[in-house]
Parts: structure tokens; C-alpha cells; sequence
């Protein structure tokens, strides 16, 4: 049902100054007339593949003056001053010449920073409290799974096997990279008991948490866990970073799960690592191709569980406040809120 109708009226400056002037109910209907002299300036919403209508919807609700537009179908490329992107195609912000902010629509902005035509402009990204309690959901589900040994006891149905087994003794878990996430992580498993290591590019100081930072501390971060849970943003340095000489660094019996970017881990070093050791089992959910292939050797392999990138969806009625926030600030030359280090890369 039609609730709100807005009408812009463009009209030269000597007669009117650019003020949303009247407001009138017509049968329950809301009917804004905004006199205007110029088209408002718009949002860019850059997010290919994806049914946008309830996010363009909340954002207008959120910035009833602003246009928001749906890309390619840009009225006036001149008029987006912000764009909220997603896997955006390379260059197609630049004809955007009078952009002034790029907020990502998710965590991990390493699609975005990609752009080697990127404008040098302030990028920011999404830090949401139900993203990331998605996110710890997600992997206390994961860590059962193995706890409870529904890994084995999946392969053994295949078989018809009756095999009764006691729940696996996983204490020791290790978590790399203690930033929203993995912190949020870290003091979920600490409170549910586990022992829990942490590895970071700085020194970090976490209640309960043996932190670890830098490569030199990698080897004895990861060394005694039953677990290692990837929560690294994907950069030029963490880029296939988690290889045969990560695998190595592993106990006989590790459990590994990435749930960052699947371009962190060499995925065949990880099949190596599951056929010969060390790894018992891995659950990944991310993947430097995706969908993940039809003819990817990580299908076969049965000590593998794989989900399609679902740990953690950005959700837009949780995020769309922090974006119309990031907008206003962007008007008024503010800093974002949420903002990416793009010399750090994330
Ligand atoms: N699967 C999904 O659905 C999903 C959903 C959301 C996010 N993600 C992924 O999760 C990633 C992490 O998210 P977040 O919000 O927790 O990121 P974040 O707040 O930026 O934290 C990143 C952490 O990684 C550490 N780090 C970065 N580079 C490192 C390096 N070279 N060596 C060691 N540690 C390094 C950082 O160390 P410092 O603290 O010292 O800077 C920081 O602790 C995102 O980048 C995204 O790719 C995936």
C-alpha cells in the first residue's frame, strides 16, 4: 500500500532556497512537496547481484530528504556524493565526481580496497553488535559439531556403522586476529570455559586471553590448540598467508575453521593437511572462489565441512542507522564512524 509520496519541485534559486517546505495527509497517505532549486544529492547503492528495494527503502526512511539510487540506473552520476558498496566492478566510482565518502555494506572490505582505481576517498565499514552475534553463534555451533564428533558420526551413517564414541577433548582454541570479531569470539569461548589464545598484528591485553601478535608469535599462538578459528581480514600480507608452513606449525589432531576470506588460506596446502596430517577435520566457509567451484577437490574431501559463506550475513535493518549516520557526517566533513585503515588495509 502507497504510505508516503514525495515530490520534488525544481525550481530556479531567486525563488526559493533548497527547504523541504510542506507536508499534507491525503487518505492516510503521507504527501511531502519539497521545493527545491536543485535535485537533491544522492546515495549510490553499488551492491551488483543483490535485491536492494528493502535497503533503498529503509535508507529513505532514514533520510526522507536524501535520493537514494540503485546502480547502474543513476539519474545524474554528478549528484551521488556517497556510495554504500558491495563487490563493486572495478571503476565504476570514478565517474562519480563528486563522491565524498564510500561505506562498505559489510566487515571485510578487501573487495572494495581491491580497486586499484579506487578514489582516495574515506572508506568505512560495517561493525554491527547481531553481525557479530551471528558470527559467535555460528562458530559455537561449528565447535560443538566437532565436540560432540557429529563429523564422525555423519561419515559413519553413510555406512550403516554403529559406533558409539565419548565427546572429543577440546579445550586449548586459538583465534587469529582479535578485532571485532574475534575478540567478540575469544570472550565467548573463554566465558564457555575453553582456554583461549589470541593472534593479532599488535599486543593486545583481552581478560582471559593468552594474546600473541606479530609473524614471530604465530608458531606458539597456534602450537597447543585443538582449535584455530581464521578471523583475519583478508590483505596483501595475510593473502595465502595460512599455508603448508601454517599446517606445520599444527598438533596431530587440529581442527581448523575459516570463517575471513578464503584467499587467506591455500587451499590445497589444507587438502594436503587433511589427507596427511596434521589437520583432523577443517569447516570452511569462505572461498577464494565463489560459489565454490562444482569441480573443486574440496567437495571430496569428507573430513571437510563446507557452508556457503553464511556465518555472518550483514543484516539491513541492524545496519541501515550506521549508514544514514555515515552519510550525515559525510555532509558536514565529519569523520565515519567504523573507519578503515587503508594503509593497513582494513
Ligand atoms: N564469513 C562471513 O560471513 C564474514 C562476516 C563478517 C566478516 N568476515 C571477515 O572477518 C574479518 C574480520 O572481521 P573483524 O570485524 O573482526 O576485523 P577487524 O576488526 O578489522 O580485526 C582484524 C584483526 O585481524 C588482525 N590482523 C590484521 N592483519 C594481521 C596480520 N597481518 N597478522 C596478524 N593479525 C592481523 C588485526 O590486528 P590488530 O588488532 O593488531 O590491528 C585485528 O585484530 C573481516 O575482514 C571479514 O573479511 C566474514
Amino acid at each position: 500500500m502507497l504510505t508516503e509520496l514525495r515530490l520534488f519541485f525544481i525550481l530556479p534559486d531567486i525563488f526559493y532556497s533548497r527547504v523541504p517546505c510542506y507536508l499534507y495527509s491525503l487518505s492516510g497517505c503521507q504527501l511531502t512537496v519539497v521545493i527545491t532549486s536543485e535535485f537533491p544529492m544522492s546515495i549510490a547503492l553499488i551492491i551488483p547481484d543483490r535485491k536492494l528495494d528493502d535497503l533503498c527503502q529503509q535508507l529513505q526512511h532514514a533520510l526522507p530528504d536524501t535520493r537514494i539510487e540503485i546502480w547502474p540506473e543513476l539519474n545524474e552520476p554528478a549528484d551521488v556524493e556517497f556510495a554504500v558498496v558491495w563487490k563493486q566492478p572495478f571503476g565504476c566510482l570514478n565517474g562519480l565526481v563528486n563522491l565524498k565518502a564510500i561505506q562498505c555494506f559489510g566487515a571485510g572490505v578487501d573487495a572494495i580496497l581491491a580497486d586499484p582505481t579506487l578514489p582516495d576517498l574515506p572508506v568505512s565499514r560495517i561493525v554491527d553488535p547481531a553481525l557479530t552475534e551471528a558470527m559467535v553463534r555460528y562458530l559455537d555451533g561449528v565447535v560443538s559439531y566437532y565436540r560432540l564428533q557429529l563429523d564422525v558420526f555423519s561419515r559413519q551413517q553413510q555406512q550403516a556403522l554403529w559406533r558409539p564414541k565419548s565427546p572429543r577433548k577440546l579445550r586449548q582454541l586459538t583465534i587469529l586476529g582479535l578485532g571485532e570479531l574475534g575478540s567478540a569470539a575469544a570472550r565467548h569461548f573463554t566465558q564457555r570455559g575453553y582456554q583461549v589464545s589470541g593472534w593479532a598484528r599488535s599486543a593486545k591485553s583481552l581478560p582471559g586471553v593468552q594474546c600473541f601478535a606479530g609473524d614471530e608469535q604465530l608458531s606458539p599462538a597456534v602450537a597447543a590448540a585443538d582449535v584455530i578459528i581464521c578471523l583475519l581480514p583478508l590483505t596483501p600480507a595475510t593473502d595465502n598467508r595460512l599455508g603448508q608452513h601454517f599446517f606445520q606449525l599444527l598438533k596431530p589432531g587440529a581442527i581448523f575453521i575459516n570463517v575471513a576470506r578464503g584467499a587467506i588460506v591455500d587451499e590445497t596446502a589444507l587438502l594436503l593437511a587433511l589427507q596427511h596430517g596434521p589437520l583432523a577435520a577443517a569447516c570452511l566457509d569462505v572461498f577464494r572462489q565463489e560459489p565454490l567451484p562444482a569441480d573443486s577437490p574440496l567437495w571430496q574431501q569428507p573430513a571437510l565441512l563446507i557452508t556457503p559463506h553464511v556465518s555472518a550475513v550483514t543484516n539491513v535493518s541492524s545496519v541501515v542507522s550506521q549508514i544514514a549516520e555515515n552519510y550525515r557526517r559525510s555532509q558536514q566533513g565529519l569523520n565515519l564512524i567504523n573507519p578503515v585503515n587503508r594503509v593497513k588495509g582494513y
